[in-house]
């Protein structure tokens, strides 16, 4: 029979790698809660109008990589309902946002959410078809300040300060506005206009943006279109007043923070939702898929669903991408090996060595714990490849008290009385 092997563009994660997910998952929980962001869990499925209104129906996302299914009836009550695999996680934020009615407090909505997304990309170094995102969304009535630039500098600050307390070393902030949709509308005729002439001598998908979303032509990563987008009108000439004196002082406030960024016109972002400030963070090491996060203002959002009026800015992280850049980075390689291994001399010693590991456990350390099937010399093997120091429990030392434990380190051995066991292993 075939074996049976994980889809295409998705993956299982082991350990030790799963070890370096959750430091950073864990270290992603430590800075939301310093800047007061709650955790929001949404289903992993949604109804796909949602996706379609939100993200829009010419983006990539919606058009070509989104796993969308007939969900039939199961009893007279239900309908047929078209749902899909959330390819993001803004639009659920959002959708929750109004179904519980969160705006109704009057506060800001300070949202965090850590899970898995689905799109259906070409794989590639980290890219997937399952992947997960460490994302943030700040949403609430204009009363509430959310669409002040402060917040978008806050949200810039934090992420500055989450990606050094993970020790990524040289990333880059791009920054553009793509503006108001007002001022979206007016660039994207702008834009359409230059490319009549321009567009038959790029490529084909640039030849149907022009038509049909003349924005995404700036996503283009073809070379030999490139020269050609360089002479194209640049979004910052669009701007409203409204939109230059907002991201002049989301932009001073980075300055004075002391955030380094790089301005980008062509980061426009490849979901239609996006006003105003855009951003990503890249990192050189990643290669083709060099955006280690990407997001943006969505002023519009909830009212293109349905909601109340609800300016926003939010990020998402790509969390493979995050382990990617710290496993090329040498400090993150070394994995932790665990306080001690307990090796029971004889299979009569197993449940002693199962009494004296949760003792240890008890007292906080780490423990992996042996088989007493085990000859000596394969004992010292196994725990050698595990653990920092190893623990022999014969018959002698069962009766006496007295263990004999042996650190790898010094390669020093000695006896140790059970009661001083645990806080000399913890050293
Ligand atoms: P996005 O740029 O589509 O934005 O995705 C954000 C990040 O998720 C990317 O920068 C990347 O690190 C990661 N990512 C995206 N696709 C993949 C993939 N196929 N494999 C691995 N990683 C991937 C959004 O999703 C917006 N919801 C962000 C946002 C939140 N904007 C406002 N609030």
């Amino acid at each position: 029979m075939a074996t049976l092997k994980a889809v295409r563009g998705t993956r299982d994660l082991l350990p030790p790698e799963t070890e370096l997910w959750n430091r950073i998952e864990a270290a992603a929980r430590r800075v939301f809660a310093r800047y007061n962001f709650g955790e929001i869990r949404t289903p992993i499925f949604e109804d796909t109008t949602l996706f379609a209104r939100s993200v829009g129906e010419e983006t990539d996302i919606v058009s070509k990589e989104m796993y969308t299914w007939e969900d039939r009836a199961r009893a007279q009550s239900e309908k047929t309902q078209s749902l899909t695999l959330r390819p993001e996680n803004t639009a659920g934020v959002v959708r929750a946002y109004i179904e519980h009615g969160l705006g109704e407090s009057g506060q800001l909505q300070k949202l965090y959410y850590i899970g898995p997304q689905f799109r259906r990309e070409r794989p590639q170094k980290g890219r997937y078809r399952q992947f997960w995102q460490i994302g943030a969304e700040v949403i609430g009535p204009p009363s509430s300040g959310s669409e002040t630039p402060l917040r978008d500098a806050e949200v810039l600050e934090m992420l500055a300060t989450l990606l050094n307390e993970l020790n990524i070393d040289g990333w880059t902030l791009e920054l553009n506005s793509v503006g108001s949709s007002a001022d979206r509308a007016k660039y994207n005729d702008v834009l359409r206009a230059a490319l009549v002439d321009v567009a038959p001598k790029m490529c084909g998908d640039c030849q149907r943006r022009a038509v049909t979303n003349p924005l995404r032509v700036l996503d283009c990563k073809v070379p030999e279109d490139q020269p050609i987008i360089e002479t194209l009108p640049k979004i910052g000439d669009s701007l409203g007043e409204d939109s230059k004196t907002h991201f002049a002082a989301v932009l001073a406030a980075l300055d004075t923070a002391g955030v380094p960024y790089k301005l980008n016109q062509r980061l426009v972002r490849g979901l239609d939702y996006y006003t105003r400030t855009t951003f990503e963070f890249t990192h050189g090491g990643l290669g083709a898929q060099n955006a280690l996060l990407g997001g943006g203002r969505y002023d519009g959002l909830s009212e293109a669903i349905g909601g109340p009026k609800a300016p926003g800015i939010g990020f998402a992280m790509g969390l493979d991408r995050l382990v990617l850049t710290l496993q090329g980075q040498e400090a993150a390689a070394v994995t932790e090996k665990v306080n001690a291994y307990i090796a029971p001399i004889g299979e009569s010693l197993n449940a002693a060595a199962l009494v004296l590991a949760r003792e240890l456990r008890k007292a906080g350390l780490q423990v992996e714990l042996g088989d007493g099937s085990f000859r000596l010399k394969k004992s010292f093997e196994a725990a050698d490849k595990v653990a920092r120091n190893i623990v022999i429990l014969g018959e002698d030392e069962h009766k006496s008290g007295i263990l004999t434990v042996k650190d790898f380190a010094t390669g020093v051995q000695s006896k140790v009385v059970r009661s001083e066991l645990a806080a000399m292993l913890a050293q």
